[in-house]
């Protein structure tokens, strides 16, 4: 960025005193929304078409502005455009440069809007892109969760309550319940847009312009559902980011927990699964760690997301109506909450592609703990003994296999009768681990016909682009 001779400031006429150097350093937002151009002169083109149409500008200098305003993006783009902290924003440097282009037409743009509604306006065109790069990361990762859901959808896991064994389930399962965290997550975010798809151009700096605007038509040109109902709201309130970034927040919270169960996964004592080297790192000392450190990272970086949400909602609480520049410092929290969050779907989705299951490792761990106690109580149930009593039976038969150092499902038919007459051979389909999970045959069960119809429907629902933008 340059200031070697800096332009004039655009509102300089009231002034009598150059900026100091410090404010103009400090008061600057043009380092971070310098990311908006795009979304800015697209809102600029359309404001320029609508004054024309409603006869407020000639047609000359319509097209004049429209042609100026690509060359500068196309600079931008290129990465040939001098930006100006003396400029201070990314509205004041193109119109700046603009009106350097093409002289008197460059100065009639901002007829009829103030800034106040124009960066309102750039950062709602943002966050549109940033809903739909975000939602796409989503539904990638989606996609590798049903591969590996697909993949193993009989593969006997444990299933956990307070981290300790609690009953046989299917990997795929497991990863069908991401599937589903993250499925809210797109469907969130794509409410998120209904709010944000309103368009706050025309109100000006807080009241309305008293030009013979058209909001309706520079809405059409912009792709907004609507306007934004009234002026001073409009270009005051950022609740629309504040629920975006509450939907980022949500999401990696999501991540952070599925990483933390991947940390656990990966490590020795579980072994239940191995991720690609190109996906973790080793130690400087320990020559024989591999570390989950992405996974570490993303867990980590939830923080971050969730303390953008904070920063943002402790911005807003405060603020009188109408515009405060208070709000200029939406910008820092709301970038880093989409890259934090889009960067960690996808190096999420990345490391996950490269998952292997050990399912010996998880079949051995599923029948740690008598998991499939609760099977044979049900067993009991279907057998006309009350819920209560087989519970009681089942907890003696569990006490005698913890004294002879055996699992439930390793004592014998004799020995499981001594606890009730009404149990017999046909007991060790319930007890085994396929058994478990095959029983559990319902939609939302864990068992592998249902994994596989669930996969189905997923497929579905991702196709036909629900929860997508
Ligand atoms: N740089 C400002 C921002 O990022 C633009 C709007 C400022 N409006 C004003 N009246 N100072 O929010």
């Amino acid at each position: 960025m340059s200031d070697d001779h800096p332009p004039a400031k655009l509102w300089a006429g009231r002034f009598t005193e150059p900026t100091n150097a410090l404010v103009e350093r400090f008061t600057e937002s043009v380092s971070l929304d310098q990311r908006f151009a795009k979304h800015d002169i697209r809102g600029s083109i359309a404001h320029a078409r609508m004054l024309a149409e409603v006869g407020v500008l000639s047609a000359d200098d319509r097209d004049a502005i429209v042609r100026g305003l690509e060359g500068i993006l196309a600079d931008i783009e290129a990465g040939a455009f001098e930006w100006r902290v003396s400029l201070e924003d990314v509205h004041m440097n193109v119109e700046s440069v603009l009106t350097e282009r093409i002289g008197d037409a460059g100065k009639r743009l901002h007829t009829g809007r103030s800034r106040n509604d124009q960066a309102a306006t750039a950062v709602r065109l943002w966050l549109r892109d940033a809903i739909a790069d975000i939602a796409e990361a989503i539904r990638a990762l989606q996609g590798v969760l049903l591969s590996i859901a697909e993949r193993e959808a009989d593969t006997v896991f444990p299933g956990f309550t307070h981290l300790q064994p609690a009953q046989p389930i299917t990997f795929g399962h497991h990863m069908l319940a991401w599937f589903e965290m993250l499925a809210r997550d797109a469907e969130r975010l794509a409410e998120s847009r209904v709010r944000v798809n309103r368009m706050p151009l025309g109100s000006a700096a807080l009241a309305g312009t008293p030009y013979p605007i058209d909001r309706a038509l520079t809405a059409r040109l912009l792709g907004f559902d609507g306007l934004c109902e009234n002026s001073l709201d409009a270009v005051s309130d950022r609740d629309f980011a504040i629920e975006f970034v509450s939907g980022c927040a949500l999401a990696m919270t999501h991540l952070s927990r599925m990483s933390e169960e991947l940390v656990l996964w990966v490590s020795a004592p579980f072994g239940f699964v191995e991720l690609g080297d190109a996906w973790c790192t080793g130690s400087s000392i320990m020559p024989q760690k591999k570390n989950p450190d992405v996974a570490e990272l993303v867990r980590g970086k939830s923080a971050r997301v969730i303390g953008d949400l904070n920063a943002l909602l402790v911005l807003m609480k405060g603020q009188p109506l109408a515009y405060n520049r208070d709000n200029q410092e939406d910008k820092a929290p709301l970038f880093d909450a989409a890259d934090t969050t889009t960067d960690c779907l996808r190096v999420f989705a990345g490391m996950l592609g490269t998952l292997q299951c050990r399912r010996e490792r998880m079949r051995e761990a599923a029948r740690l703990g008598h998991t499939t106690a609760t099977d044979l109580a049900d067993y009991l149930v279907r057998r006309a003994v009350p819920f209560r009593d087989a519970h009681e039976v089942v907890g003696r038969a569990v006490r005698t296999a913890v004294e002879t150092g055996r699992d439930l499902s390793d004592l014998t038919l004799d020995e499981l009768r001594a606890f009730s007459p009404v149990i017999e051979g046909d007991v060790f389909e319930v007890l085994t681990l396929e058994g478990s999970v095959a029983a559990r045959n319902h939609p939302g069960g864990t068992a592998p016909e249902q994994v596989r119809a669930a996969i189905a429907r997923a497929r579905e629902r991702l196709g036909a682009g629900v929860g997508a933008d």
